[in-house]
């Protein structure tokens, strides 16, 4: 049972950019789209280039290191899926973001 930690107020999580977070050591960078906040590992799986400071149009984020693209809903590369980084669930709770490790 993955275990939810209370990651960020949803007002840090706004459209069109990136939110890097911590839990422990690991870090999370969660993208608001359309509304609905979606939370991938950060670290690109190119070079580990930071994707939570990417630039985000609809639900691709752009690393900033080299530009390769990741689905911030299912954390894979459009072009070739089996490149990916991780999900995680997103929880809302009032003004809380949660995301389950
Ligand atoms: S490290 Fe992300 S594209 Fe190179």
């Amino acid at each position: 049972m993955p275990e939810f930690h209370k990651v960020a107020k949803t007002a840090d999580v706004v459209e069109g950019k990136g939110t890097i977070v911590a839990v422990d050591d690991l870090k999370i960078a969660l993208f608001r789209c359309e509304g609905t906040i979606y939370a991938i590992r950060n670290q690109c799986p190119h070079m580990g280039g930071d994707l939570g400071d990417g630039t985000l149009e609809g639900d691709i984020v752009r690393c900033p290191w080299h530009g390769w693209p990741i689905n911030v809903k299912t954390g894979q590369h459009p072009q070739a899926p089996v490149v990916a980084v991780r999900t995680y669930p997103v929880r809302v709770e009032g003004d809380d973001v949660h995301v389950a490790l």
